[in-house]
């Protein structure tokens, strides 16, 4: 009780704050022990939009906050367990969630196969969310995104409180792996070279559009290679940690990017990014989600950008991402349908 009289009194003084500087934000990451967290929570200490910072994880977090604590930027860090309602306090105040709790692959895994395991994290993550902080932005960055997604914005809608614009799939990963992956092939700095990456977040869902980069002659086996690449880029590192999981710390600097995208815009400044969210561009084929260029701004995502002009290849690669994109949005909603 005390604990979260003192979170919300924090809330009000950094509302107040706020009014002067529009960059003061509590940022809370659910999941913050684990392989992806760690990173994530000492990023988010380094970015100085981030005035306070809750690390809420089954375990370890009280640790974590501890040790990133020492960090010298001005933000507040605090870690939370389960008991004294922990979670509640992390969220209560929150403005921007980020959720990377869940297991990770194992090699031969696909993302698909982590559901069993990650849907009911996610489920019960975005019922608290919904209840305590029920406006913040929520970021999901547990596997597979394409359902995980799906599976917060039923939770949402279930308890009265979705609001579409608040929602993201943190697709980042792709768009920096796209970058990297060109500039070793063409010899640039990856930073100079921007990809649109378009669909969802898992194999072939991941279309990149090399036709809208930098290097639209890449053609043939050279650009059949790099697509092959960037789709199956989470299966090089799988398979590199043979058994000890899949990236985090590639995913956290790109979660951290995103989040960062997001409080630059929230502060008045557009940025835009592609991600994966509610989207209007195939509803009329049963796709709710799918991730394209999105500006974001104060209300979160403000203008979702069509595909634009793309080949006639991109074209066939977008086909066969919304059959999949199709299944695994259809199962995180049914998992919520069905395990309320
Ligand atoms: C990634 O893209 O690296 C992550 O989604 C983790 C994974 O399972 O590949």
């Amino acid at each position: 009780m005390v604990a979260i009289a003192r979170s919300l009194f924090a809330s009000a003084q950094r509302r107040a704050f706020s009014s002067s500087s529009a960059t003061a934000y509590k940022v809370a990451v659910l999941g913050a022990a684990g392989g992806i967290g760690q990173p994530l929570s000492l990023l988010l200490k380094l970015n100085d939009k981030v005035t306070d910072l809750a690390l809420y994880d089954l375990r370890g977090a009280p640790g974590v906050a501890a040790d990133v604590s020492h960090v010298p930027t001005n933000s507040t860090v605090a870690g939370y367990l389960p008991d004294n309602d922990g979670l509640k306090t992390a969220l209560t105040g929150t403005d921007v969630i980020l959720i990377p709790a869940g297991i990770p692959r194992k090699p031969g895994m696909t993302r698909d196969d982590l559901f069993n395991t990650n849907a009911s994290i996610v489920r019960d993550l975005a019922k608290a969310a919904a209840e305590y902080a029920p406006k913040a932005f929520v970021l999901v960055i547990a596997n597979p995104v394409n359902s995980t997604v799906p599976i917060v914005s039923e939770v949402f809608k279930s308890k009265g409180v979705y609001d579409p614009k608040r929602l993201f799939g943190v697709t980042t990963l792709d768009v920096l792996r796209s970058s990297r992956f060109i500039s070793q092939i063409v010899g640039t700095d990856p930073k100079a070279e921007p990809v649109p990456v378009v669909g969802g977040h898992s194999g072939v869902t991941i279309v990149p559009l090399l036709s809208q980069s930098n290097h639209p002659e890449l053609e043939g086996e050279t650009r059949d290679a790099l697509v092959h690449r960037i789709q199956f880029g989470g299966d090089e590192v799988v398979k590199a940690k043979d058994g000890a999981g899949s990236a985090t710390l590639s995913m956290a600097q790109a979660a951290a990017r995103f989040a960062d995208s997001l409080l630059t815009s929230l502060s008045g400044t557009p940025v835009t990014e592609p991600t994966f969210v509610d989207s209007p561009l195939f509803k009329d084929e049963g796709i709710e989600f799918f991730a394209s260029k999105v500006t974001l701004g104060p209300s979160g995502a403000e203008t979702i950008h069509p595909l634009g002009e793309i080949s006639e290849y991109e074209a066939t690669l977008v086909e066969a991402a919304k059959v999949d994109l199709k299944k695994n949005i259809a199962k995180g909603i049914k998992f919520v349908a069905e395990n309320p």
